[in-house]
């Protein structure tokens, strides 16, 4: 507890009379106060008897005392808005018990008991959609991080690991199928319109780990075949009730599980060990996936997919998570986390997990500058904000608010790194002793850290602050040339952030390469790890001095600093080997340019100069045959807004809005019939998944890009003929795209086409708010006033919710409309959505976080909406904790 904000007790305490007015604070939790559980639970068995408004639960919990903790006369079990119907202990009800607050605190005298619970939920009312809650009659459980305390009393935390046995009961016409963890132990009718199914998972869990299904769901069923010849029954359910529509879009999440099951095995020597892997997919689900003991419960976005409802990007991202989620059966389940301040254990790893396996089912190059750009764009900004925390934070008052960019991607980068330093097969046995070691643990970070130490053979001593200091390392470069010798002078700085004004030199891995001037080519590429504030590194053979290519492969999340000459990136652009250095010489040199002109202004001839380099790189690009479209669409493509906004201190979103589209229509204009004739002979690629089918789409709709802004009449009608032709969804929704940011008469007859030929689709709606709340249409603002009252939009759907409001939130030229409109709409949201769904609520406040970072007129806007959130009643854990920690 935080106490300077202890609110006092109601009959005074005069000492605390500056806190007497002062609202209740959710506690501060910190890593430090670790302490193991009191009592070992061998075993739990849980009765439901379910109903969509009333479900009853009845827990059975074998307890003995932990001999490595404490002992207590207690036992404190933790619940979320429960009332116990009944407390048993050894058989025999009893009154020895009182809440102490949410948790239920159970007086205890001998070493070991068997308590029994009785608790009674009401699905339906559940808009949290945390525990046990209703989706399209189903019911379905959410779990991680503090979900299962709605289920019943239980001690919810990550280390107390025990083996479940759950049984169900519920009517058969609602609930044909009946699913939990584990395999299917028994079942039965009761002969009166009820039916009943007992699960057994052998595998000792945590509760966050805990799921249910019920429903009337239809299967897509495979099985797979282990490496030691183990056969797993395979089974991706949907809903029953919907024109079979559903089933018929799983074949690529079944495919996408297979190969994951393999790619695992033969990558990082993990065997599947359940006899049946069920996947079930939900409509109402508040993130991505969940990866629990053999029922991974899956948000629809990240199951179904085919060519006609799906874009290329929503088939990787199916295969992406079905991934990540089969993953975490290792790095997560079989060891799971000893806390909650260790989520990077399980998630940074099995996020580089899911990318190298991305990345060896797509290729490399392009799947490395994506992650790179999500990286820059989402973890970069929370890595400068009020936000940042280290991806093993010391601190929270709601883990919730804790899944995030830093704690997943960071996390990720972090242990790349360790990879990138030993190498793939050194980097295997550290995995192989982390695997072997800790098997059935509840792990720390420390604990892998050490087990790479051991099995990898690296001294990770300084690389532990990786873990531990929170912001985005910055590295100043500096070629020096005499004689034949250049010398490489690295500067690193880690800034300050929030709690940590300090910092200390971290270990940053560069992969570099020196071309050569005169022969255009590098004698090999070399890994220097900078470890100290400043160092120089000397390279002989130079007669010239040579042009840098650093930080190849995006070897560590850092932001480099170089003074580098624009026609050298325009060599890199054109020339450099590394496809991931090549991407970045581009965005440079963009960066570069739009931030000068953004910043202090450029007069027109320095404009015009900046900007044809640009072009000259640009027309590299185009016309390079050596090129494949998919990488050739990544280096046309122009750095985001919210990335160019990071670049600056203070940014003034409209200035660099301007510059960006100024740029764009000058390329658009000056390529245009290039562009065209590109887009004719992509156009005439037929559809298929693979890569020169999908890089030509990708291509496609970056020519469209361009050309909008460029020539908009032109474009509008090709994009137009794109939109009618197309035969699959990547290229109608990219021809939308560009539609809905134009004035012209074919964005309205399209996207009235649109809602018409996909309603009913979830899915797709979603994607008809997105497109619009994107826009760059001058309105976009006025047309997500008027969604929202559309028949279509509901608050209480989070797939909904993100579609318009995150989308718009993303949009910086709408956004950040100069009268703050943009800033009240999202904090109106905020305060409608936190009493239903505060985990959903949470996530919209980083947008108005940003403050400090714009100019000060719109800052001032931003932190009053703010400050408006932060004065509501009632407001939730999540949001108060984001709300405050952003105004901080
Ligand atoms: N473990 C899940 C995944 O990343 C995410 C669950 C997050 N849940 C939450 N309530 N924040 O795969
Ligand atoms: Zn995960």
């Amino acid at each position: 507890m935080d106490i300077a904000r202890t609110p006092t007790t109601p009959d005074g305490n005069p000492e605390m009379a500056d806190a007497a007015f002062e609202p209740a604070q959710p506690p501060v939790i910190h890593r430090k106060d670790y302490a193991p559980f009191p009592w070992l639970l061998p075993a739990t068995h849980l009765e439901f008897a379910l109903g969509v408004e009333h479900t009853r639960v009845v827990s059975t919990l074998q307890i003995e005392r932990n001999p490595a903790a404490a002992a207590s006369a207690h036992i404190l079990l933790n619940g979320d808005g429960l009332t116990a119907v009944s407390v048993r202990v050894d058989g025999q009800e009893t009154s020895d018990w009182e809440m102490e607050g949410d948790n239920l605190r159970l007086n205890l005298s001998g070493d070991a008991h068997e308590i029994s619970i009785t608790t009674e939920i009401e699905p339906s009312a559940n808009t949290q959609l945390m525990g046990l809650y209703a989706s399209n009659g189903m019911l379905c459980t959410q779990c991680e991080a503090e979900g299962f305390r709605r289920i019943t009393f239980f001690p919810d935390r990550p280390d107390v690991l025990s083996t479940y046995t759950v049984k169900m009961t519920g009517p058969k016409a609602d609930f044909p199928v009946l699913l939990s963890n584990g395999n299917k132990a028994a079942e039965g009718d009761n002969g009166d319109g009820t039916h009943w199914a007992e699960w057994h998972d052998p595998w000792p869990k945590p509760s966050y780990l805990f799921a249910l299904v019920a429903g009337d769901l239809v299967a897509n069923t495979d099985s797979f075949t282990t490496v030691s010849g183990r056969e797993v029954d395979l089974a991706i359910y949907v809903r029953a009730q919907n024109d079979g529509g559903d089933l018929d879009r799983t074949g690529h999440a079944m495919r996408s599980l297979v190969k994951s099951m393999k790619w695992d095995e033969e990558v990082f020597g993990r065997e599947y060990d359940l006899d049946v892997f069920n996947i079930v997919a939900v409509s109402d689900f508040n993130m991505g996936a969940m990866e629990n003991k053999g029922l991974n419960v899956f948000n629809t976005k990240y199951v179904l997919a085919d060519p006609e409802t799906a874009t290329d990007g929503d088939f990787d991202g199916v295969e992406g998570v079905i991934a990540h989620e089969y993953f975490h059966n290792w790095s997560g389940n079989r060891i799971t986390c000893q806390d909650w301040f260790q989520l990077s254990l399980k998630e940074g790893f099995t996020v580089l997990r899911d990318q190298l396996f991305s990345q060896d089912m797509q290729g490399e190059a392009v799947k490395r500058i994506e992650d790179v750009r999500i990286l820059r764009s989402v973890q970069f900004p929370e890595d400068s904000g009020p936000l940042a925390h280290p991806i093993r934070p010391d601190s929270f008052r709601e883990i919730s608010n804790f899944y995030t960019a830093t704690v997943y991607n960071k996390g990720a980068e972090v242990i790349r790194m360790m990879r990138t330093m030993c190498g793939p097969e050194a980097f295997r046995k550290g995995t192989d002793l982390y695997f072997d070691r800790h098997d059935g643990e509840a792990a720390t970070c420390e604990d892998f850290i050490t087990a790479m130490e051991d099995g990898a053979g690296l001294d990770l001593t300084q690389f532990r602050l990786w873990y531990s200091q929170a912001g985005t390392p910055k590295v100043a470069v500096d070629l020096t040339h005499a004689g034949d010798t250049a010398t490489l002078t690295l500067r690193q700085t880690v800034p300050a952030t929030a709690d940590q004004p300090g910092k200390k030199p971290m270990p940053i891995p560069l992969k570099i390469a020196m071309f050569d001037r005169v022969s255009g080519q590098h004698s090999g590429e070399q890994l220097i790890v900078l470890k100290t504030d400043e160092q120089s590194f000397n390279f002989e053979g130079f007669a010239e001095k040579p042009i840098l290519s650093i930080n190849r492969g995006f070897s560590a999340p850092v932001t480099i600093e170089r003074d580098i000459a624009d026609e050298d990136l325009v060599f890199l652009a054109a020339r450099d080997d590394d496809p991931f250095a090549r991407y970045e010489a581009m965005q440079d040199l963009v960066v570069g340019h739009l931030t000068a002109a953004s910043g202090n202004g450029l007069d027109d001839s320095a404009r015009g100069t900046g900007r044809l380099a640009i072009a000259q790189a640009f027309e590299a690009v185009l016309s390079d045959d050596m090129l494949d479209d998919s990488m050739r669409g990544e280096l046309m493509m122009l750095p985001g807004l919210t990335f160019l906004m990071e670049q600056q201190l203070v940014a003034d979103p409209s200035r660099i809005h301007e510059e960006r589209e100024g740029l764009k229509a000058w390329l658009g204009a000056r390529f245009e019939d290039t562009l065209v004739t590109l887009h004719q002979r992509v156009s005439a690629v037929p559809y298929d998944q693979e890569a020169t089918s999908r890089g030509a789409r990708k291509v496609k709709t970056q020519a469209l890009v361009y050309l909008a802004a460029g020539n908009s009449e032109r474009a509008s009608q090709i994009a137009a003929a794109q939109y009618h032709a197309a035969d699959n969804m990547t290229d109608r929704q990219g021809a939308l795209m560009v539609l809905t940011g134009l004035g012209t008469a074919a964005r309205t007859d399209t996207l009235i086409d649109f809602h018409r030929r996909y309603a009913g689709n979830e899915l797709v709606v979603d994607k008809w708010f997105a497109l619009q709340a994107s826009s760059l249409h001058p309105n976009a603002i006025e047309h997500v006033k008027a969604l929202a009252q559309h028949k279509d939009f509901t608050i209480r759907n989070p797939n909904r919710v993100r579609s318009l409001y995150m989308a718009f939130a993303g949009n910086p030229h709408a956004f950040h409309a100069v009268d703050g409109e943009g800033y009240r709409l999202i904090a109106d949201l905020i305060l409608e959505l936190d009493p239903i769904n505060p985990q959903t609520a949470a996530r919209f406040v980083s947008p108005l976080g940003r403050w400090r970072r714009i100019e000060p007129g719109r800052a001032d806007l931003m932190r009053a909406e703010l400050e408006r959130i932060k004065a509501a009643e009632n407001l939730s854990r999540d949001t108060f904790e984001q709300v405050t920690r952003s105004l901080g």
